[in-house]
């Protein structure tokens, strides 16, 4: 070693290298396909995304290679350098994640103070760039030729983020959400890419306002930069991208498995909740109009005076009984919670709030005061435990009114002062030990719907509903999310596709944008696609602001109603698919809609589709997103497809041109896959279904199909039921593989193009017999 100071210390997986300047680097070996890297910069060092020691015990090795030290696993190589470059290779040697040589070159912009002013007369926005010396630190890492990049939430934009950049920092964006908008109001810092077609993921657990340039300074790097914390990302490892994004949420957790009628259709405006009689009117229209659905949100209307935890009765005479009317009709509330609680001595939440301490300060002591609905609010201190417990202790007089979850909102956390942000050196807690705003912004949502998460399960022991519009790096083990105030313009319902297939490639497998499009007035067209384009999307709620164009179903003419219906009818068949596709994600980890790349990373094909998802392995959506089109071309991936509608069939790896009048949503199938069809319902009942029909596409197909009691956690305990469809040779073989949860189908139902074969439960074998087919 030419260098005495260049050396390291292996100890337990941590390989700590001390280098002849700057600090000491340490790489964690989490497991094979996992490592961190670590530069203490002094700040804290624990984690709101990985909870729980997630080191697995992982045979590797360290090597003094004289110029380099060499760490290396059965899937990852890291070669350290003495300058302190680290570039890690997967066990081929194939370069993965390789630190950049340069410097910056950054992008001249001819702008100087006087020029600023002149373009900002005109109310353009001039927005400061990230410099080297605006951060704590800058990492570069090379990037190639072909470089793409996924992941990062639910940004703006397109499905491969090369070439943009992006900020994390939690905000309310009330403004179009356009390519050029960097951050919206979730922050999850992973990012996957595929280097010459290799497969990586890194994830940068840092919670202050960082920074991502994806190849749009330059075509040699990308790079990272955050204003504090420590350097802390996780090199993720994996034979195909499927695997990377397992490895990260193996780290920052699964989403859970949700109850079954959350997969039904949801009716939201704000507006609604003025009074009983109105979210009455509302669910009389759905049964008038023969319209399945299984919630209606509340939106802020029915707390007395925007204050949280209230329910004002002056509008709903008796809530508590109200709630239960509705459920007798099938139909559960979901009522939104602020995150700023009301300045009133006289309101109890916030006494006790402020005799307990527990809302944010200011520097001097003094509680900040901001101004969210009910004007002067005061802030949770999430980062407290003791604040979370409070908050969810408070959460059960939701649940002991009957609503069905907690809608979470304004948690980035906005405000109506201080340019919508509170000011980043407010005093926060992070545990025990005082911080900054600065620090715990990001994960300020994240914790509300952790609060929301543990007070819901607690007052009712069954899978929490709770829907954030903030979210962090695994807030998803809490909380279903929207991706917040879109717009009724084409070009949102364009980026629907690519921000829940982002979101689902970062951890978050239950989504759902608003349909119809939150702002501005929609059109009978495009409410017509996006209730098409979301038949499959997890979360499907219609939403959309006051004084906004009505635009439930039967707002416009008899043609949209009758669509509408025709896809929630669909979405309601499809039902057990999309919660067999739940339970797997809860054990694989991937989402359960997701981009083509995601299956087929090799087909450069789908390294850009942006119009077009998966949902599970099987179903193929190719929405239109375009105003006036009635045909679009369709990419269908390697393999055989059949077109859900007349099942013409196609060979993949092919483009091909469909027909999609107004009434048609492109819907393919893999060929020789069996699909669960659900009965016709107007509510996903509480009481297990008593027959299920399974659908044959192509000649033959196995299924495993899952089956427990949609509602509480006993299937943790095994409580719960497969069944395995097989068909092959034209045989039928229907087999209860598991039987743990009482109930069964007493009839199943396979049909295929020729048959319609019908089994019946035999309670004596404990399995079916065949009893007619036709
Ligand atoms: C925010 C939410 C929106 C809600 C409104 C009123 O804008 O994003 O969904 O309707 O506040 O509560």
């Amino acid at each position: 070693m030419n260098n005495q100071k260049f050396g390291y210390q292996d100890d337990n997986q941590k390989i700590t290298l001390d280098f002849a300047t700057g600090k000491e680097i340490i790489l964690n070996i989490i497991t094979p396909e996992i490592i961190e890297v670590f530069e203490d910069h002094g700040c804290a060092t624990n984690s709101y995304a990985i909870e729980g020691n997630k080191k697995q015990p992982t045979d590797y090795t360290v090597t003094d290679c004289g110029d380099h030290i060499e760490v290396q696993t059965t899937a990852l190589i890291g070669k350290v350098y003495p300058d302190r470059k680290i570039d890690f290779y997967d066990a081929q040697n194939h370069p993965l994640v390789l630190d950049y040589r340069g410097e910056r070159q950054m992008l001249p912009t001819d702008m100087d103070d006087e020029h600023r002013n002149t373009v900002m007369s005109e109310g353009h926005a001039v927005h400061a760039k990230a410099t080297p010396d605006n951060v704590n630190f800058e990492i570069l890492k090379s990037l190639a030729k072909d470089e793409v990049f996924y992941g990062l939430g639910g940004k703006t934009g397109f499905l491969n983020k090369r070439g943009y950049e992006y900020d994390n920092w939690n905000t309310d964006v009330p403004v179009l959400h356009n390519d050029s908008q960097t951050h919206l109001y979730k922050s999850i810092p992973v990012v996957y890419g595929m280097k010459n077609g290799y497969p990586y993921g890194l994830f940068f657990d840092d919670t202050y306002k960082s920074h991502f340039d994806l190849g749009k300074e330059s075509d040699n790097y990308y790079f990272y930069s955050a204003v504090g914390g420590n350097v802390d990302y996780y090199v993720l490892g994996g034979q195909t991208l499927q695997a990377v994004v397992a490895n990260y949420t193996y780290l920052t957790g699964r989403t859970p498995l949700p109850q079954k009628w959350m997969l039904g259709y949801q009716q939201s405006r704000w507006g609604y909740s003025i009074s009983d009689t109105r979210v009455e009117d509302i669910a009389d229209k759905f049964a008038e109009y023969d319209l399945p659905l299984d919630v209606i949100h509340l939106d802020i209307d029915y707390m007395r005076g925007y204050r949280d935890f209230t329910w004002d009765t002056t509008k709903f005479t008796d809530p508590e009984a109200f709630v239960q009317k509705m459920r007798e009709r099938g139909i559960r509330l979901m009522p939104i919670l602020d995150a700023g609680v009301k300045v009133d001595d006289k309101y109890d939440i916030y006494k006790e709030g402020m005799a307990k301490g527990y809302f944010v300060t200011n520097p001097d002591g003094s509680v900040y005061i901001g101004s969210v609905w009910p004007g002067d609010s005061v802030f949770p201190d999430f980062g407290n435990p003791d604040v979370r417990a409070w908050w969810a202790k408070h959460i059960k007089f939701f649940a002991d009114m009957g609503a069905c979850g907690i809608w979470n909102d304004m948690d980035e956390p906005a405000n109506f002062r201080a340019k919508g942000q509170l000011p980043d050196d407010l005093v926060f807690h992070n545990g025990q030990e005082k911080t900054t705003h600065a620090k715990m912004h990001n994960v300020f949502g994240h914790l509300q719907s952790q609060a929301a998460y543990e007070g819901m399960k607690a007052a009712t022991q069954q899978r929490p509903y709770i829907i954030s519009r903030a979210a962090y790096a695994g807030t998803q083990k809490y909380s279903t999310v929207w991706t917040g105030d879109n717009a009724a313009v084409w070009s949102h319902l364009q980026l629907a596709i690519p921000q829940l297939n982002g979101l689902g490639m970062s951890g978050f497998a239950f989504a759902g944008t608003d349909i119809g499009g939150f702002q501005e007035d929609t059109t009978p067209e495009l409410l017509t696609r996006w209730v098409e384009a979301s038949v499959l999307v997890p979360l499907m709620r219609n939403h959309s602001i006051l004084g906004s164009r009505y635009q439930e179903p039967w707002s416009f003419d008899q043609q949209t109603l009758d669509i509408y219906r025709k896809y929630l009818n669909l979405r309601y068949r499809l039902i057990p698919y999309l919660y067999d596709q739940f339970h797997q994600a809860e054990t694989s980890g991937l989402p359960v809609m997701r981009p083509l790349v995601l299956n087929y990373p090799q087909d450069r094909e789908t390294w850009n589709l942006n119009d077009q998802y998966l949902v599970g392995d099987n179903i193929l959506v190719a929405p239109i997103v375009n105003q006036g089109a009635t045909k679009r071309m369709v990419y269908l991936p390697a393999g055989e497809w059949v077109d859900f509608w007349n099942n013409t069939e196609y060979a993949g790896q092919r483009y091909v041109m469909v027909d999609a009048p107004l009434d048609t949503l492109p819907l393919f199938v893999r060929k020789d896959t069996i699909i669960p069809w659900g009965n016709k319902v107007m509510h996903v009942s509480d009481e297990p279904e008593k027959m299920m029909t399974f659908k044959v596409y192509g000649n033959q197909g196995t299924y495993c199909h899952y089956q427990d009691n949609g509602q509480d956690f006993k299937y943790q305990q095994g409580e719960f039921n497969e069944y395995v469809i097989n068909v092959a040779n034209d045989q039928i073989e229907v087999r209860l593989q598991k039987h743990d949860f009482k109930p069964v189908y007493q009839h199943i139902v396979v049909e295929t193009a020729t048959k319609h074969a019908k089994f019946t439960f035999d309670s004596e074998s404990d399995q079916y017999r065949q009893v007619e087919t036709n």
